[in-house]
């Protein structure tokens, strides 16, 4: 899937070489600054959204399981000349594996549909802040999780609450390149509806400080869906069809630090 991926339009990393941020405009203003911050992003894929951390001046590390996705992730800092760490292993794991913990935490979208256990996940992301640091989260809003590939009418094809046997099924597609044809393979992935995702950060001592949903998405599961602007991967619901919230962006901080 790295493969596929690291030459997709859609990632589109000769953009990135060439300064481009793989950021939605919103997350830096959201987040507020990294300039000298330590930050970990938790499931990193290859590097684009820590790599563009890095270029607003964070010191970052990145995390994921898949030795292809690490691999090209060093390879794409280095090409970029970008100072950073990349380090395998799995979220669940990541606590044993930086004992040291950060001043910013981040995961960006189409990582906790990978994860079954959301409470635990909380658990780990909490343990990996400073007093006083930040825990950032931008996701694919869940209620697209219900929804069928045809169209937006309210039809639900699969449950809003969350499933811990996931949901599991056939693909040989990717969303990154949907002309690829890769090995068809079963998949398993798991909804996590708002409240058990907030719930679980509170229940970690974390301070919520926003909410905020989103009418954009960044990938097009739907053909009618038309680009917020020519020549990006930003789409939205064209005028005339119910607006529904795309993605999901939250800020929590853990107390303490003076
Ligand atoms: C689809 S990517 C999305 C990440 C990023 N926001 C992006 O768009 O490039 C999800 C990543 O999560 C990683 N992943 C899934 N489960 C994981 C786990 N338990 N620990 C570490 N990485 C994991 C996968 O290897 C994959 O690289």
């Amino acid at each position: 899937m790295t493969l596929v991926h690291v030459e997709s339009e859609f990632y589109d990393i000769a953009g990135f070489l060439k300064g481009n941020s793989t950021l939605h405009d919103f997350e830096p203003d959201e987040l507020g600054s990294v300039e000298g911050c330590s930050l970990l992003h938790l499931q990193c894929h290859f590097g684009l959204d820590t790599l563009s951390w890095a270029r607003r001046g964070a010191r970052v590390t990145g995390v994921d399981f898949s030795p292809n996705s690490i691999a090209a992730a060093k390879s794409l800092a280095e090409r970029a000349g970008i100072e950073a760490s990349f380090v395998e292993g799995n979220v669940y794991n990541a606590r044993e594996m930086f004992p040291t913990p950060f001043d910013v935490v981040y995961t960006g979208i189409g990582a906790l549909n990978w994860l079954p256990d959301i409470p635990e996940w909380a658990r780990v992301v909490s343990s990996l802040i400073k007093p006083g640091g930040r825990f950032y989260l931008l996701e694919i809003h869940p209620i697209l999780s219900m929804l069928d590939d045809e169209d937006i009418v309210f039809n639900p094809a699969w449950p809003y609450f969350h499933n811990p046997s996931g949901i599991e099924f056939e693909d040989d597609g990717d969303y990154a390149d949907p002309s690829a044809k890769l090995t068809k393979r079963k998949m398993f992935e798991w909804s996590h509806h708002l409240g058990e995702v907030v719930s679980s950060l509170l229940d970690q001592g974390l301070e919520l400080k926003f909410l905020h949903e989103h009418d954009v998405l960044a990938y097009k599961p739907w053909p009618f869906l038309e680009q917020t602007a020519p020549g990006t991967t930003r789409f939205k619901v064209p005028e005339g069809k119910p607006q529904i919230p795309l993605e999901y962006s939250l800020l929590a901080t853990k107390p303490g630090g003076g």
